[in-house]
């Protein structure tokens, strides 16, 4: 299975929003990379509910919605309710993680949990079989168009190794500082879905760096 690109709609214009859509729409991206942020959980805010809904209208693709937001448990049935397919939620914010895992599942929607640049793969052994997405943040996350950390190839390789042990299914997905060099070297560790923001949409030609980062 070829690996999958998802475009951060963060890095979009948002006073053209439905014109980014379509033009992801129309490339050879897989995913609409949705980034949700609460002032809280990250020190910024991005957008909520409406601009998701806002999003499917004209979305064909998976939305692949990223919550950094503290107790998301609270709105797992309404980011159902405005289309996300894909409902990742942060280690660092879920006490009760296996619960907030079933939660997402038992609302039909594919469940992924995301970790912060201090936070060890090792965390995750009891709950990787019930994964379907793991999110590595190569940033700390809050704000896109910061500088990727190194020390994520090594995380990457540590959760493929505990995927592969345990026979779990779960999708590695990177977030946070790629382009085509960190882009191919995650690829060689073992990443299997790709998130890029400024990388894509500040480029001469977006279409054709998705293509790029599709191709590597
Ligand atoms: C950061 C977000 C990312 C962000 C990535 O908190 O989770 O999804 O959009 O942006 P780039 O690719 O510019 O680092
Ligand atoms: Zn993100």
């Amino acid at each position: 299975m070829s690996h999958k690109i998802a475009p951060s709609i963060l890095a979009a214009d948002f006073a053209n929003l439905q014109r980014d859509i379509e033009m992801i729409n129309n490339s050879a991206a897989d995913w609409f990379h949705i980034d949700v942020m609460d002032g809280v959980f990250v020190p910024n805010i991005s957008f909520g509910m409406p601009v998701v809904s806002a999003i499917k209208k004209y979305a064909n693709k998976t939305l692949d919605v990223h919550l950094m937001i503290v107790n998301p448990d609270q709105f797992i049935k309404t980011f159902k309710k405005v289309g996300a397919n894909i409902l990742t939620v942060h280690y660092e914010a879920c006490p009760h993680l296996h619960r907030t895992i079933q939660a997402i599942k038992n609302e039909g929607m594919q469940a992924g949990v995301s970790l912060n640049p201090h936070t060890p793969i090792s965390v995750l052994e009891d709950v990787i079989r019930d994964v379907d997405v793991v999110l590595i943040m190569s940033v700390n996350p809050g704000f896109g168009g910061q500088s990727f950390i190194e020390n994520t190839y090594k995380k990457v390789i540590q959760l493929k190794d505990i995927i592969e042990k345990s026979g779990s299914k779960a999708l590695i997905e990177i977030d946070g500082g790629v382009n085509a060099e960190t882009g191919a070297k995650l690829l060689a560790a073992g990443a299997d879905v790709l998130v890029a923001g400024s990388f894509v949409f500040k480029s001469e030609n977006p279409t054709k760096t998705i293509k790029l980062l599709k191709n590597l």
